[in-house]
């Protein structure tokens, strides 16, 4: 049994051959279908495709207007590219604590947190779990924030019946490989205003306009560059792997979501475990499915011993040195720091081994 699993559709496969075929490796026109299928089967929109979801949290910031001084609320319990995207723009992270019973950004805590030189916050959906969006909205709007998702954990997500990425001013994604859509490594920046779609389109490709920019006399497009950009766009190659696996994309995330109801059913009574908090406003996309449990180190032990593979994931960011160390106010953090762990929760698992993993953890540790 694997803790995660990477999908390739057929589909996938037929696709970068043809990529490859053609010889158009680069950015072009499957990138453009991959957007265009990415929003059609999510029901997003004004989606850019970029290489990695880092570049899309850095691209985000940057479009935002986020720069040296600026301060932006994180959470720790995410991944360290949270945290060096916001290092990246010169920015400085400020940690918020988090909900215990969710692992996802305390919007108490972040009003607590919020200060003049705020500029953005980045709550991040833990497992693909939807933050407080409201909540987080409303603060935001009070202090005249940018609010920008790391949704790097939930595409497929919904709050209040809105798809994930269609609520804030930015959505970053990740398709990297281990994701539940994954393009090899790839990610996407959903955006709400207009401006900042033709922005963001610009910035990933070294801020020159490749839909209006025209080739001159000497063979290279006339463009005046006043802003930086970067090489962050997505290539075609990686794009025909997404528009493949896009094609089960929601078959795939049922099949997730019925083991996520399994495993909670099932897991709901057992001794010294505690699931994390659903609520009936929010969807998640089912991209981990965390446990908090006593005596972590025995269940550990047991489950590894008995073939099935679990991870804490992540571990708190704040503790890395680039970030200054341990913060010691939060009091959440240090409770789900003790206890969290997560069980396999993917497209291919058996029912065998869905039925393995319960059995294992219900006969105690
Ligand atoms: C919460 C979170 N944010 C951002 C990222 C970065 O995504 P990528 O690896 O595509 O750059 C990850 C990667 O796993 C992540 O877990």
């Amino acid at each position: 049994m694997e803790f995660f699993n990477t999908h390739v559709s057929p589909e996938s496969v037929r696709l970068v051959s043809e990529v490859l075929r053609s010889t158009w490796i680069s950015e072009g026109e499957t990138v453009r279908r991959f957007e265009t299928a990415l929003e059609k089967t999510l029901g997003l929109s004004n989606a850019v495709a970029v290489n990695s979801g880092t570049s899309a949290l850095h691209l985000s910031l940057a479009v935002a207007g986020v720069g040296p001084e600026d301060e932006v609320i994180i959470p720790a319990q995410t991944f360290i590219a949270t945290g060096y995207a916001v290092l990246m723009q010169g920015a400085v992270p400020v940690f918020a604590d988090i909900k215990y019973e969710t692992g996802n950004i305390d919007p108490d805590s972040i009003a607590e947190k919020i200060s003049e030189k705020t500029k953005a916050v980045i709550p991040v959906h833990w497992g693909g779990y939807p933050c407080d969006m409201k909540e987080i909205g409303e603060i935001a709007a009070a202090h005249g924030v940018t609010v920008i998702e790391d949704a790097a954990h939930a595409l497929g997500a919904a709050y209040n019946g809105r798809p994930v990425g269609t609520i804030s001013e930015f959505t970053a994604f990740s398709f990297q490989a281990i994701k539940h859509l994954t393009t090899g490594d790839g990610g996407a920046v959903c955006c709400k205003r207009d401006g900042d779609y033709s922005e963001l389109k610009k910035r990933r490709w070294f801020n020159i306009d490749r839909e209006h920019d025209k080739t001159g006399f000497l063979g290279e497009r006339e463009y005046d560059s006043g802003k930086i950009g970067f090489k962050y766009h997505m290539n075609n190659v990686a794009a025909a792997i997404g528009l493949g696996n896009l094609t089960s994309f929601e078959a795939r995330l049922r099949k997730r979501r019925g083991i996520d109801t399994v495993y909670r059913r099932m897991l709901s009574s057992v001794p010294g475990l505690e699931l994390l908090k659903r609520e009936d406003d929010r969807e998640s996309a089912c991209w981990l499915f965390g446990v908090l449990v006593e005596k972590r180190d025995d269940f550990i032990n047991k489950l590894r011993a008995a073939g099935v593979p679990v991870s804490v994931v992540h571990k708190r960011i704040d503790k890395n040195s680039i970030f200054g160390g341990m913060r010691e106010d939060l009091v959440q953090q240090a409770r789900l720091d003790e206890k969290i762990i997560h069980l396999p929760l993917h497209e291919g698992l058996s029912e065998e081994d869905v039925e393995k993993v319960v059995q294992t953890v219900r006969s105690g540790w």
